[in-house]
């Protein structure tokens, strides 16, 4: 007997065939039951006729616990008025084991219910489309960068130092006398690895101790990380360009069926192309001046002024040359006008937000060192990041993207807890 699942269905038709999944949902008419299995490749209907079974049989079967166990063998079907063109009929069926009574129903459940039972509900049809779309998203990342010749090389988790300042680390004791720190972002180690190789890029889980409860920060997210040797503020600003458009037109082109799942208006991220508009700090403060939004010049962008400045644009728009004083200690500061830090950061529009942010490296041995002192970072921590601009230092540059933001964009969805398997936030660990 052919094994197979329901996504490849429809290969299959006029076939007898078995499929392996749990009972989603069912309802019966008389002599007909109707069983809708998803065996996580997809969701298919099965009809099955009480008179090819004995009636004890049959009554079980149509009293089933939703997300029992089930195997079942029959022949497939295309049929056009199916959900996914194809159904199933059943001539035999195993159960293999039946679920107690299931906790999430179609009714609406509270965010805190669903969290609770983060490791059921992700069974979810809408779930299920989320992870699709992030599996989505984690493949065109990675052809983006293997197709431009950049490397993966990832960076460690545990450090011996802070990266994006002190105060959102996470400590553990590494040994008996000695911290570490949970990684916050792999870039210093990139420019180590962009010296080595070229174009690199690190993908992995980065750790921000947030004491904030948004829509938009989790404790731990997963950040894609490119580095360039060789490379300016410019260069930086149209990878990001390109790696966005990259990463929409796939989610479009591969991932509609998941899209309308989901009831993302398509029309939204077909229309990603580039250029984005590129303004600097000063420009989109006088953005807001103009239009009558309150802000200071000086200091960041908090969530309201991200909103503000993207909902003047359909596409994500790049935000570059910020106050120094409110960026990390490595980034380079502007020749042209030094109250600047050549970085930027793009904000996704739909108010997701800062999706991005990354910029030009200081590459000067002792204006880095004084940047160092400067923030009161551990100098001896740094020697080896020091030695980057020791040894054959040249201009360099790289960004950080956030997946799940990128995820909760693509999908349309409220908040980014939806778009990581087991998100870790404030107060909660718990599945
Ligand atoms: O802007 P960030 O802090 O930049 C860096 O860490 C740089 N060192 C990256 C680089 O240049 N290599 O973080 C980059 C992105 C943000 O734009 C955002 O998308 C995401 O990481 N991010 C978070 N996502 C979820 N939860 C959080 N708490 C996040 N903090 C940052
Ligand atoms: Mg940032």
């Amino acid at each position: 007997m052919t094994i197979t699942t329901v996504a490849r269905l429809a290969e299959h038709d006029g076939e007898t065939v078995t499929i392996r999944g749990w009972l989603q949902n069912r309802r019966s008419k008389g002599k007909i039951a109707f069983l809708l299995i998803r065996d996580g490749s997809g969701t298919v209907q099965c009809v099955a006729l009480k008179k090819n079974f004995d009636e004890e049989f049959f009554d079980k079967l149509t009293s089933l616990p939703y997300e029992s166990a089930v195997i079942v063998t029959g022949p497939a079907k295309a049929d056009e008025r199916a959900p996914g063109g194809v159904e199933m009929q059943v001539d035999s069926l195993e159960i293999v084991s039946v679920s107690e009574e299931y906790p999430i129903s179609n009714q609406e459940h509270g965010p805190d219910f669903l969290l609770s039972n983060r490791h059921l509900w992700l069974r979810s049809s809408k779930q299920v489309a989320i992870m699709r779309i992030r599996d989505e998203v984690i493949r065109a990342i990675r052809d983006f960068f293997h197709e431009r010749d950049f490397i993966n090389v990832d960076s460690p988790i545990f450090t011996p130092n802070a990266c994006e300042g002190t105060s959102e680390l996470f400590e553990v004791q590494y040994t008996e006398d000695e911290l570490a720190y949970l990684s916050q972002s792999g870039q210093l180690y990139n420019e180590a690895a962009a010296m080595a190789y070229g174009k690199v890029y690190c993908f992995g889980p980065t750790f921000r101790a947030e004491k904030s409860k948004t829509r938009r920060h989790l404790r731990e997210f997963w950040m894609c990380e490119p580095e360039m040797a060789y490379a300016d503020l410019e260069d930086v600003m149209d990878l990001s360009e390109d790696f966005l458009c990259y990463i929409a037109q796939r989610v479009v082109a591969h991932r509609k069926h998941e899209l309308e799942v989901l009831e993302r208006d398509i029309s939204k991220l077909e229309s990603i192309r580039k250029p984005f508009p590129r303004l600097s700090y000063e420009e989109a403060t006088e953005k807001m001046r103009e239009h009558g939004h309150e802000f200071e010049f000086g200091n960041d962008f908090g969530a309201p002024d991200e909103t503000f400045v993207s909902s003047l644009y359909d596409s994500p728009v790049m935000v570059h040359r910020y106050p120094h004083e409110i960026k990390a200690f490595y980034m380079k500061r502007d020749p042209q006008d030094d109250r600047f830090a050549l970085g930027v950061d793009v904000l996704a529009p739909e108010g997701y937000g800062e999706i991005i942010g990354g910029g030009q490296r200081e590459d000067d041995l002792e204006t880095l060192r004084a940047r160092i002192q400067a923030h009161e970072l551990p100098e001896e921590a740094f020697e080896w990041y020091l030695d980057l601009r020791r040894y054959g230092s040249v201009p360099h540059g790289g960004f950080g993207l956030g997946l799940e933001r990128t995820v909760a964009w693509m999908c349309g969805i409220e908040h980014i807890r939806e778009a990581i398997p087991f998100p870790r936030m404030l107060y909660r660990i718990y599945p």
